[in-house]
């Protein structure tokens, strides 16, 4: 017995594996069940007990020195054949799987496009705002009724802290902050206390637009805003409808003639053709003043949209909270080089 003992401890010091394969039948030639080192454990009954301790030893050894060489070699041979594959050309490449876009960001990095390459910049500032931001510099004093066109999250009271009603807010920070001239747009996420529903949420999103300069008119706004939906909606028939908002006057909304053609065209523009895209309308000098800007030297043009909207209008969605659900299926369907 001690004879086959070192024989095996000899053989053991001579192996050499060669792939995964051999390292396999190694591994069920020693210690599988029925394997060399069970076989030696199950014999050790028949040694007298003088020797038993030394033999129990010897077999031990072997197992130790068996699943050392188990480790070793399953190290070398994993990182070999990870490195062969890696060298192997004809095979295809991983698969990558892309992710998409979501549309309010495909939306907004288009009218972002659209405003980079007529001069504008762009402008951010904080969703929790304060009232003179929000509200009074853009000529809403406390109690006007104009308020109530957009229901508050108050944060609270005083001072006045609130989520933003809309990106006006944004002309008010840069004015404070540039002197004209001043193109810029302020995209960003607003807030109002409204009922969920299929056209309205309790946030969504807007793209402010700003032009203060010497001699700015009513004349730049339509040209502005005809070349805006040129490129964005590829329509070339706008009109302005006379409107009001208190920070702008003479205030309008951009309608573009949208067509008949279809009979979703009907629907979506109630049977008339056109359809409202934003508000806008020459900054009242109020605005201005409350901004440290000279209204005898400068004047300008504002408007503002929500991206939702018209997310919703150019990609045919119905409901404004499949926008937020982060369903994926809905989600992947948007591709878009922007
Ligand atoms: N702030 C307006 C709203 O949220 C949108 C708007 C209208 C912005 C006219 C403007 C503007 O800058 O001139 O309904």
């Amino acid at each position: 017995m001690i004879e086959e003992i070192n024989k095996h401890i000899a053989d053991l010091e001579k192996i050499k594996l060669k792939n995964s394969d051999e390292l396999e039948k190694f591994r069920i030639k020693y210690i599988s069940k029925k394997g060399i080192v069970p076989f030696l454990f199950s014999k050790l009954k028949e040694i007298p007990d003088a020797q038993k301790r030394e033999v129990g030893l010897k077999i031990n050894s072997i197992k130790e020195k068996v699943n050392e060489i188990l480790s070793k070699q399953k190290k070398k041979f994993t990182k070999t054949s990870s490195d062969q594959s890696s060298d192997d050309l004809t095979k295809p490449a991983n698969f990558i799987k892309l992710g998409s876009r979501h549309p309010i960001s495909i939306v907004k990095n288009k009218i972002i496009d659209i405003f980079l390459k007529i001069g504008f910049d762009i402008s951010e500032g904080p969703e929790i705002e304060d009232d003179w931001h929000n509200f009074t510099a853009l000529n809403l004093p406390e109690h006007h009724p104009a308020r109530d066109m957009q229901d508050t999250f108050y944060i609270n009271k005083n001072p006045d802290w609130l989520l933003r009603t809309h990106t006006s807010s944004v002309q008010i920070r840069h004015m404070e902050n540039n002197d004209p001239p001043i193109r810029t747009i302020s995209p960003g996420r607003v807030y109002r206390n409204e009922d969920i529903s299929a056209r309205s949420h309790c946030f969504f999103h807007q793209v402010e637009g700003l032009y203060i300069d010497k001699g700015v008119s009513f004349v730049d706004l339509k040209q502005t805003l005809l070349h805006f939906t040129k490129e964005l909606f590829g329509k070339s028939k706008i009109r302005l409808r006379p409107s009001y908002f208190p920070f702008t006057e003479p205030s309008a909304e951009l309608d573009i003639y949208w067509g008949l053609e279809s009979e979703a065209d009907y629907r979506i523009t109630k049977g008339t053709g056109w359809l409202e895209i934003l508000g806008c309308g020459m900054v009242d000098p109020n605005v201005l003043q409350n901004c440290k800007i000279d209204t005898e030297k400068f004047s300008g043009f504002a408007f503002g949209l929500g991206i939702e909207r018209i997310a919703m209008l150019l990609y045919q969605i119905e409901d404004i909270r499949t926008l937020y659900e982060n369903d994926l299926r809905f989600l992947n369907q948007f591709r878009s080089s922007i």
